[in-house]
């Protein structure tokens, strides 16, 4: 017997303002065609301006706790993958777990951008597997549209605004690669990549700042580091790509998606694709995307996933887990 994290609830919110492409055409030297053929991505969701982060994940938390049919209470931690944090502190999980009602257990963000929800969701797995918790709420919410410089083509076109959330649940299993939950995880960094991805301020500088990324040097990066970081996972698992039911990217850009797919030897129709809809929504894409997959009745209990990123730090990562 083993312990195992299984899922038991999944949920999302996307704010309701939608921005096509189109509609940077009028204040950008841009096109609907340049974005979809070099992104993948067709529209995004922008939060209004009376709505933070943590009003995002708290609408994500409250759907997937619907999902799992469990109470606030019933939850010991809180982990939010941000970083785009309503106040520099507390930290956006503390404020999702007032909103919840929560009154027990702890809350803390991660930090590690685009790969930040794959790092919560390997920390939430250690808080489990270590008898720290029974239940975690793990969310990923950004509001990037915050950060962007509106002026900056190669940048504002890409991100997006929302929320999703998975609620993690200790149980028990026979402790093979048929098990329920999170079979292996993979974290990595390397802070020497630093000026390719990173926003030019912050509180010890005294600014907000914007988010700045040379875009073609982090795609190089790319493809080769989520291959090796998802196919490490699965090796740990003892499993192979050949058993993947589906992968659940990180949604940055359809190339770097489409890329990694082929390295590993998988078609595209086992990766379930949200870029077009919501742009990159950074530490949100993951769970949104599987909680969109699962609505869309592509995910399955028992499927095999692998969930990668890719982001700022560099920082990049790997999930393996049975839904
Ligand atoms: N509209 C029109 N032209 C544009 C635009 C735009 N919105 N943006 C850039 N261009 C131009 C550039 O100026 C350049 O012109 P030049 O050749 O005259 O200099 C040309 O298009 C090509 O630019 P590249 O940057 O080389 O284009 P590329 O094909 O690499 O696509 C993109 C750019 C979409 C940014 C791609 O590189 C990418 O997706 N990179 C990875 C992003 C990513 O995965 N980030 C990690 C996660 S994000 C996070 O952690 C926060």
């Amino acid at each position: 017997m083993a312990g195992r994290s299984v899922v038991v609830g999944v949920g999302h919110y996307l704010p309701e303002r939608v921005v096509p492409n189109s509609e940077f055409e009028k204040t950008l030297d841009t096109t609907d065609e340049w974005i979809r053929t070099r992104s993948g991505i067709e529209r995004r969701h922008f939060a209004a301006d009376d709505e933070s982060t943590s009003d995002l994940a708290t609408k994500a938390a409250e759907a997937a706790l619907a999902d799992a049919g469990l109470a606030a209470d019933d939850i010991d931690a809180i982990i939010v993958a941000t970083s785009t944090a309503d106040l520099t502190f507390p930290s956006a999980a503390t404020m999702v777990q007032a909103r919840l009602g929560m009154t027990k257990g702890f809350a803390f963000d991660v930090q590690a951008v685009c790969a930040g929800f794959v790092f919560a969701l390997s920390n939430a797995n250690a808080l489990i597997l270590s008898g720290q918790a029974k239940r975690v709420l793990v969310i990923g919410a950004e509001t990037f549209s915050r950060i962007m410089d509106w002026t900056d083509r190669s940048t504002c076109v890409l991100f997006g605004d929302g929320a999703g959330a998975l609620v993690l649940e200790l149980q028990e299993g026979a402790g093979t690669s048929d098990d329920r939950g999170i079979l292996a995880t993979d974290l990595n960094s390397d802070g020497r990549y630093k000026d390719l991805l990173y926003v030019d301020g912050g509180v010890s500088t005294q600014s907000t700042g914007h988010l700045r990324m040379q875009g073609n040097q982090v795609f190089r990066h790319a493809v080769e580091k989520l291959t090796k970081t998802a196919e490490t996972a699965l090796g740990t698992a003892g499993l192979g790509s050949a058993e993947v039911d589906w992968i659940v990217p990180h949604q940055a850009n359809i190339r770097i998606i489409q890329g990694t797919a082929k390295k590993m030897g998988l078609p595209m129709d086992k990766v379930v694709v949200t870029v077009q809809d919501h742009g990159n929504t950074s530490a949100a894409s993951i769970p949104l995307a599987l909680s969109v997959g699962k609505q869309r009745g592509q995910i399955k209990s028992g499927d095999l996933i692998v969930t990668e990123a890719i982001g700022g730090g560099l920082a990049w990562g790997a999930v393996v887990l049975r839904w």
